[in-house]
């Protein structure tokens, strides 16, 4: 399958969020993110979370000399392009190690702490259609960098109890984050994971988070373009076994459940990008050719 850059207009660099830990921010990267490289996307998936478990997952684990997502933030002299690891055909990904965590202290005596992820991100030009970057569950620096660099905001949620507050108290904070560092991010969708399709709470909770997000639609706030995105990914047990084997769900079974969940999901996320009226603000320098017809 040909990978076209040109299938999506503009590049769309998608921060995955969620405070909470244990809700499917990394599975949802994981798994869209080979869903879309399928569906003809050339995708980077970018480990931001100091656990690496997105890394662990897509079976990567960077050696010694190795560029990783940390060399990328503070040497400027390493690009995403090095950094990056093809995982799949069409998907790369800039893995992370658990020195990640040393970025937040190494971070700070930058001068432009808060905006090297986007600088470094824009200096792939065309590299990627898609860039979807895992969030830690924590609102630190890291995360003020994805939210620097992203074009739109993915929250992974389960329809639980409380899940609805907490979403609530996400887009709020992510409202003041962007107000600061990038005023145009929006957040687009929300992802509903480990989905109990057959119970009442979860319906209950859908039909909440439904109002709360049409209740939001005329008000001035990042969030009034989001929709609960379809279909939700049901609870599958394939999705929780892949990681070990290093594997995304396409490579592990692609027959699952999880992964006709996932592979519709990236159809209607690329429906949605493509409708005229979610375009966003970053236009693809269309002069630039950089890396884009390789694949390997
Ligand atoms: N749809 C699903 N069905 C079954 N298990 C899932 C599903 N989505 C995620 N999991 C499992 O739930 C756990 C938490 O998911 P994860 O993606 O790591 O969350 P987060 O990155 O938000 O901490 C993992 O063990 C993962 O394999
Ligand atoms: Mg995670």
């Amino acid at each position: 399958m040909p990978y076209t850059r040109h299938m999506l207009e503009t590049r769309r660099v998608v921060a995955i969020i969620n405070q909470k830990g244990g809700v499917g921010k990394t599975t949802t990267t994981a798994n869209l993110g080979a869903a879309l490289a399928r569906a003809g996307v050339r995708t980077c998936l970018v480990d931001l979370d100091p656990q690496a478990h997105l890394s662990l997952h897509l079976g990567v684990r960077p050696g010694p000399d190795d560029p990783t997502v940390y060399d990328m933030l503070l040497d400027e002299s390493v690009t995403a392009i090095d950094a990056a690891v093809e995982v799949e055909p069409g998907l790369d990904l800039i893995p992370a190690e658990t020195d990640l965590a040393a970025a937040e202290t190494d971070l700070a005596t930058i001068p432009d702490k808060q905006s090297r992820l986007r600088r470094m991100l824009e200096k792939s030009g065309d590299r990627w259609g898609a860039i979807l970057i895992d969030c830690p569950p924590s609102l630190g620096v890291l995360t003020i960098n994805a939210l620097g660099a992203a074009t739109e905001v993915f929250v992974p949620m389960q329809a639980h109890f409380l899940a609805l507050q907490g979403v609530g108290k996400l887009l709020e904070t992510v409202g003041l984050v962007c107000a600061g560092v990038n005023p145009s991010l929006q957040v687009s969708g929300i992802v509903l994971c480990m989905h109990e399709t057959q119970t009442t709470l979860a319906r209950e909770v859908v039909e909440d988070l439904q109002a709360f997000l049409e209740s939001s639609s005329t008000q001035d706030v990042p969030w009034r373009t989001c929709r609960v995105l379809s279909p939700p990914i049901r609870r599958n047990i394939k999705l929780a076994e892949s990681p070990s084997f290093g594997q995304s769900i396409f490579a592990y079974d692609p027959t699952c459940r999880g992964a006709s969940d996932y592979a519709a999901l990236a159809e209607s996320v690329i429906a949605m990008w493509r409708s005229p009226a979610s375009e966003v603000e970053v236009k693809v320098d269309a002069t630039s050719s950089q890396g884009a017809d390789s694949i390997g």
